[in-house]
């Protein structure tokens, strides 16, 4: 059964059992805690959690996941991989354990023909937590299974969390027996491989605390209701019902694989290191696809990183396999192929996608390059300081600084005999991975214990925005945080965090900068609003300082924003939507928005180009933005189903969750987007939209930053002045300039290049006369000379070999010349062929006189170059070159 097959019956099983089919969220998790989504529940987490009411009871996915730990483990075990598809079915507070139980048991064991999967029961081993008793029983007793296929196992396989805070409980997993040619028997709790694991059951019921991994945590407390959450790899079901050894060699990596043995000419299935190779390219190169394919750029840190190891290990195992060429063009291309079946957006992106991966690869060989020459520096320090053996800190440099994989750091260098301090290199991995934990700590701690808003959020419920309509209005404090805790009041002077019940303040989201302004309290008490956020869903938290008197939880409040500020970010945020709309018109659907930001009176947006965008379409996007203000169209929101909002071609950012209901801004005619900001309410407050220039911020990513209203009128008068400053001076019209300042910079260089050659002839003038002075020291023509002052080191390299050029060659010629340069005694010594064979050596003559000079020296044989201390010494020197040359007959 295709990979395809196996997910359209898992969709319609439950579809027909009363699941919403939802559709894989983007690999970008919108979760503070997660780099990328590892599980199929996480979009659904807020529902598990109580913070936000789920739309439905029962839901379906299949969920595009990332896990990257084992990645060591990839090619090297029949059913680790990077990326992989997380079929899921969800129940919130609706079935719980025997529904769960029930349905998979039915979906994996339905004939064919039924819809189902088909697998023998007989084969299907079962693990419960080992207090588990009632999950045990349904197992036995409602399904059947035999006792002895029922395995107890502790919490680490069978208690499930995403090792963060969140939501957990105890699991019961389906284990598929592969037979004996995969190992001993005595089902999954002594053998992995041969009894693996297809899907997951999570009895979702308990919220846990930070701890350590996955057996060392608090249990916080129950869930608002028992839910259930399961996950089923897609992958590896397709493994058994494909009738292949491992995953790779499903249907959709199967074909990558097969490129990367035509690429390389190695055959698959020699089971030796070619074979782990080419299945990590496969691995790899398909989770590099989808990465890119949500918008992760290749970079040093986060997802990006993952993106970039993940690649880089890719390129470079196809290097190994014997690749000289760059090979992600057809890599990719395949991959395209076969995921965007499933996911079309791929091939609507392809441009993008490859563009991004063909970059990386180019950066990756440029590396391998310039990193080549570094390991053989220090290859070469290493040996020449007696060692053998290259240092941790030079092969951890290596990696660090230039991406260069430890077990490439640790070929190489056996290429050129050394061996490498492997130790060494894995304590200062670990010590750079402590460092970046500690960092990530201290940032959580930033924003605090999510618990503590949580608190707030059960006691006193979410917080209303009333900010699309007001900029004030009244309010009740409901709930107080000082130091990221709760407390009952604030004084004056303390920083305070407060939740209102109700409020005008938009909370920074969205690309849209916060408001600020001032609660003012019935007591007298003001606080100043310096930063809004939403640290959970729903619950606005206001941060700033007690100004006057006492902020106490109850209180009556009564908020204002700064109006003004409000509508500078408001005109900022609707310029935005009108760039994106005008980029997409001017280059296409991958100009799609990638991050913005909205402050007041100015805006950043980052959009998807494969290359720069040329200044002439930058020009008409500004224009077309601007004619589009003109037409004073009205501004409005609206919130609707998300079927709606695509079906009128609302435009909907990547990454976005998708609830059931959104809020969809339209500008006119001319743009609709999914979007939670605030906005002006005609076009024609904008007034004015500069685009200030456009960047790369990443492969296939650019920016453009622009102003808007009156900040874009002060920057366009104040280009205007400067303009007209010029105009002055020029003696132009404006238009005139960039001709007249082009005609006057041409004009300087000429002149400068007339002056620099009437120096150098005058210089060389003096050629002809000091040629003719040369004296004869017992058979060589001697010219040592002073010439006047100021002659520079060149000039005066310049001349002497004029001088030297005009003695015939048949004699030896000597020409040693000193001039005087800020007080400081320079010299230019040369000597021709005739004079060499006596002995008489540019070098060694300038060295002599340098001495004299009180300074140093050196050069070639024939000519050399010299300087010193001692202004007044130069006849000294010149006495001592006429020495040599005579010492030399
Ligand atoms: N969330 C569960 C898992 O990832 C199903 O295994």
């Amino acid at each position: 059964m295709e990979s395809a097959e196996i997910r359209r019956r898992w969709l319609s099983f439950f579809e027909e059992r009363g699941h919403t089919v939802v559709p894989s969220a983007s690999l970008i998790a919108d979760d503070p805690t997660l780099l990328l989504v590892p599980a199929g529940m996480v979009p659904f987490k807020p529902y598990f959690l109580g913070e936000v009411k789920p739309p439905y009871a029962r839901a379906t996915s299949v969920q595009k996941c990332v896990r990257t730990p084992d990645i060591e483990e990839v090619g090297r075990t029949t059913r680790h991989g990077t990326f992989f598809q997380m079929c899921g079915n969800f129940s919130f507070g609706d079935y719980f354990k025997e529904g769960a139980i029930r349905y998979a048991w039915d979906l994996l064991t339905s004939s064919v023909a039924d819809g189902g999967y088909g697998l023998e029961p007989s084969k299907l081993w079962i693990t419960v937590y080992e207090q588990d008793d009632e999950a045990e029983r349904i197992w036995r007793d409602v399904i059947g299974v035999p006792a002895e296929r029922i395995q107890r196992l502790g919490m680490g396989p069978n208690y499930w969390s995403m090792g963060v805070p969140g939501p957990c409980g105890p699991c019961s997993e389906i284990n598929y027996d592969r037979g004996p040619e995969f190992g001993e028997e005595g089902g999954p709790a002594v053998n992995d491989e041969r009894y693996v694991e297809i899907w997951n059951l999570v009895f979702m019921q308990y919220e846990r605390g930070a701890g350590g991994g996955k057996e060392d945590f608090p249990i916080l407390g129950e869930l608002p209701s028992k839910n259930i959450d399961t996950g089923l790899g897609l992958e590896r079901l397709a493994m058994i019902l494909q009738g292949v050894h491992n995953m790779y060699e499903t249907d959709t990596l199967r074909v990558v694989m097969d490129k990367a043995t035509e690429l390389t000419g190695v055959r698959y299935g020699a089971a030796g290191e070619s074979d782990v190779s080419l299945r990590v390219v496969a691995d790899h190169l398909r989770t590099s696809v989808m990465l890119i394919g949500d918008g992760v750029t290749p970079g040093n840190e986060g997802r990006g990183y993952v993106l970039r190891r993940i690649m880089r290990r890719a390129i470079r195992n196809m290097r190994l396999l014997g690749a000289t060429e760059p090979v992600v063009g057809d890599l990719v291309d395949t991959v395209l192929k076969t995921m965007g079946q499933q996911y079309p957006e791929l091939l609507t992106d392809r441009k993008r996608i490859e563009t991004v991966a063909l970059a990386e690869e180019a950066a990756f060989l440029k590396t391998l390059r310039a990193g080549t020459n570094i390991l053989d520096t220090a290859v070469s320090e290493t040996r020449s300081a007696g060692s053998d053996r290259l240092s941790g800190e030079k092969a951890f440099l290596l990696h660090d600084t230039w991406g260069f994989p430890i077990d490439l750091t640790l070929e190489m260098a056996a290429e050129q005999g050394l061996s490498v301090d492997e130790d060494g290199f894995r304590r200062l991995m670990r010590e750079q991975r402590e460092r970046a934990k500690a960092d990530a700590q201290a940032k959580k701690t930033g924003h605090a214990d999510l618990s503590a808003y949580r608190e707030v959020a059960d006691t006193a419920g979410g917080t209303e925005f009333t900010g699309y309509v007001h900029t004030d209005g009244e309010a009740t404090v409901v709930g107080l945080l000082r130091n990221g805790v709760t407390s009952p009041a604030a004084q004056e002077g303390d920083e305070v965090e407060i939740v209102l019940d109700r409020t005008p303040f938009y909370a920074e989201g969205g690309g849209q900068l916060a408001d600020t302004g001032r609660i003012r309290l019935d007591s007298g008490a003001v606080v100043e609003v310096r930063d809004v956020q939403q640290p959970v869903a729903g619950v606005t938290v206001h941060k700033g300082v007690v100004q006057v008197g006492e902020v106490t939880v109850g209180a009556p409040a009564f908020c204002s924003i700064d109006v003004s500020r409000r509508r500078a970010i408001a005109r900022a945020h609707s310029a935005t939507h009108l760039t994106h709309q005008a980029l997409r018109d001017a280059l296409g659907p991958t100009a799609a928005q990638a991050g913005s930001e909205n402050s007041p009176g100015r805006f950043r947006f980052d959009f998807g180009s494969p290359a720069a965008v040329p200044g002439s379409v930058l020009a008409d996007v500004e224009q077309q933005i601007n004619e589009v203000l003109g037409r004073e169209l009205d501004v409005h929101a609206e919130v609707m189903s998300m079927d709606e909002a695509r079906k009128q071609g609302a435009i909907a950012e990547f990454g976005e969750k998708y609830g059931e209901r959104v809020r969809v801004v339209t500008i006119g005619d001319f743009s609709k987007e999914l979007c939670g900001g605030t906005h002006v309410h005609n076009t024609a407050q904008l007034g004015l939209v500069k685009l200030l220039g456009e960047s790369s911020i990443g492969s296939g990513v650019r920016r453009v930053e622009a102003l808007v209203g009156t900040d874009a009128y002060r920057f366009l008068a104040k280009e205007h002045t400067v303009v007209a400053q010029l105009t002055d001076l020029v003696k132009g019209r404006p238009e005139e300039l960039p001709e007249k300042i082009s005609g006057m910079l041409a004009k300087l260089k000429d002149a400068e290049k007339e002056i620099e050659r009437f120096r150098a002839e005058k210089v060389l003038q003096a050629a002809g006369g000091l040629a003719a002075d040369a004296r004869d020291v017992h058979g060589v023509a001697l010219v040592a000379a002073r010439v006047p002052d100021g002659t520079g080191a060149d000039d005066l390299r310049k001349l002497v070999l004029d001088v030297r050029g005009r003695i015939p060659g048949d004699r030896a010629s000597v020409v040693a010349l000193f001039s005087v340069v800020k007080d400081r005694p320079v010299t230019v010594i040369a000597t021709n062929e005739a004079a060499r064979e006596r002995g008489l050596k540019a070098g060694e003559l300038v060295r002599a006189a340098a001495k004299a000079l009180g300074g140093g020296g050196g050069g070639k044989p024939d000519v050399a170059q010299g300087g010193g201390q001692d202004a007044d010494a130069v006849d000294e020197a010149l006495a001592a070159v006429e020495r040599l040359v005579a010492a030399s007959a």
